[in-house]
């Protein structure tokens, strides 16, 4: 027997009561629509962020690193400067704004010995391809300008070796070159390595285009030129080094 007298069948859910619930209905459907967009969304979205994070973060660890390798370089005993090609890379990798930023203005240079035999004009043709090649292959190092960056990379505008016999720097492209070598007064003891992928044509255009460019008035080097000096030194896979060179 019911307690409440029967005056009317009463509703299973009071009229009040109902329109809560409803209320409450309406915010769960939406709450779990939002959810779903939330996470449908998200995923990209996440993966996004965490990738530019990563990359940021990589970049500035990149140029404080180079910027600690260009304003305090590893010293030898003697005085003069180290760079491991591994650190090398880490300034090449560097924003190029951030190596402008802490470029030093490079002494100035006595003007290129005069040549010994009379000036031979490259054609437009090999000088394009020249740079080209330099765009590709040195440029990182030795800069637009031919300047380089000292203390780490030295300058190929106006110095002897650029403007001498074309047979050193065919070997430095061939195997790489290391051991003190002092350049407009500022001694590098570092490590130029090998320059690979290029062709003896590459390399004959190349040293061209660098020898009657940055203020250097030199003859072309030929393709037999650097054929000869490759085959002179085809079993050699060891950079060469300045002592052996002569090179001070
Ligand atoms: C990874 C950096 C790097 C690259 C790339 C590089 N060089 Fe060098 N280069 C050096 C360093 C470092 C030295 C000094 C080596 C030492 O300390 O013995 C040097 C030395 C030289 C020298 C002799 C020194 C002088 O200043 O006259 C010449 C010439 C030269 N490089 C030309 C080139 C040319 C041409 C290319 C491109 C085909 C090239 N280098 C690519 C780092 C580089």
């Amino acid at each position: 027997m019911s307690e409440h007298p029967s005056n009317g069948p009463r509703p299973l859910i009071p009229g009040q009561v109902k329109s809560w619930l409803g209320v409450v209905a309406f915010v769960l459907v939406a709450v779990a629509v939002l959810a779903y967009a939330f996470v449908a969304v998200r995923p990209t979205t996440n993966s996004d962020v965490e990738r530019r994070a990563a990359q940021k973060a990589l970049r500035a660890d990149t140029e404080s690193k180079a910027k600690a390798l260009i304003t305090t370089p590893a010293k030898n005993a003697d005085g003069t400067y180290r760079l491991p090609v591994a650190d090398a890379m880490a300034i090449i990798a560097a924003d190029p704004k951030v190596l402008a930023e802490m470029r030093k203005p490079v002494a100035p240079v006595a003007a290129a010995p005069a040549a010994a035999a009379a000036f031979v004009k490259a054609d437009d043709e090999q000088m394009k391809r020249g740079l080209a090649v330099y765009s590709r292959t040195c440029i990182a190092c030795h800069q637009p300008t031919g300047k380089g960056l000292a203390p780490v990379f030295p300058s190929i505008a106006a110095t002897p070796i650029v403007n001498g016999d074309a047979s050193l720097p065919i070997k430095f492209i061939l195997h790489g070159l290391m051991g003190p070598i002092t350049v407009d007064g500022v001694t590098y003891n570092s490590m130029m390595p090998p320059v690979a992928g290029v062709s003896d044509q590459d390399i004959a255009d190349v040293l061209t285009y660098v020898r009657q460019s940055f203020g250097n008035k030199s003859n072309p080097v030929t393709v037999d030129q650097v054929k000869a000096v490759r085959a002179a030194n085809a079993a050699r896979t060891a950079p060469w080094n300045t002592a052996e060179l002569g090179l001070k």
